[in-house]
């Protein structure tokens, strides 16, 4: 299986100057956790790193000390995820017909759930892991603040990586992302937008972004948890 990292991403949130992945989290920076997870996976055997230049050599230093056995690809990120995929789609060996997608910062991702994902991508054209959502979500209209609407809590599902899908429609849909100026924060949204069927796949709880520092303290007390 083919897995695209997008990892181009900054610091901003986390209130970093530096890109977030290269913080350390216990014993080594956030994309390794990414990374060695991605190693122990048994299905993904081709994997292209999306990353902003002047990030590049942190990055190999990083794959280097994990000793990835994987075949590892470096392609320069874009300015947002959206372009950072569409670049990595076009990094694709020509023989890739599926790819699975995961973010750098969902560093507690387990080598079973990217397995899981990939088996799943083999039936179907186009999936996510997700999970149920805990808390009441309000839609609120940005102009007055106030609530427009409560959707049935049921039915909402929180969206995560790994993503999958087969390349030929997720490159047609990104294709058709740009001529129509869609702006989605995941790939799902773009074969959603272009009526194509997307599956859930349970996710993990404890498969989080990390996005601002209690995020990052909350990683590692997971990680502390796991024994590591
Ligand atoms: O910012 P956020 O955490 O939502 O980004 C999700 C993932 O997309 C991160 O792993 C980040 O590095 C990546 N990203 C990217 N290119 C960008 C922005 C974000 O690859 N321009």
């Amino acid at each position: 299986m083919y897995l695209l990292i997008p990892a181009a991403g900054s610091g901003r949130r986390m209130g970093s100057s530096r890109n977030k992945l290269l913080l350390p989290l216990l014993d080594k920076p956030v994309l390794a956790w990414t990374l060695a997870a991605i190693k122990a996976s048994r299905s993904v055997r081709w994997v292209g790193i999306i990353g902003q230049p002047d990030d590049l050599p942190d990055f190999k230093e990083i794959v280097i000390s994990l000793g990835m056995t994987k075949c590892v690809h470096w392609i320069p990120g874009g300015t947002t995820r959206q372009e950072s995929v569409y670049k990595g789609l076009q990094a694709l060996p020509v023989v890739a017909e599926r790819v699975l997608i995961h973010d750098g910062a969902r560093c507690l991702v387990t080598p079973e759930l990217i397995d899981r994902c990939a088996a799943a991508l083999l039936r179907s054209p186009g999936l996510i892991a997700a999970v149920p959502v805990k808390d009441t979500i309000k839609v609120v209209a940005p102009a007055t603040q106030l609530i427009a609407s409560t959707p049935d809590r049921r039915q909402l599902w929180a969206a995560q990586t790994p993503q999958g899908f087969a390349v030929e429609p997720l490159t047609r849909c990104h294709d058709e992302g740009i001529r129509q100026g869609w702006e989605v924060t995941d790939d799902a949204a773009l074969f959603e937008q272009c009526g194509l069927p997307v599956t859930v796949v349970p996710g993990e709880e404890s498969n989080l972004k990390v996005t601002t520092p209690m995020d990052l303290a909350i990683a590692e007390f997971i990680l502390r948890q796991r024994g590591k």
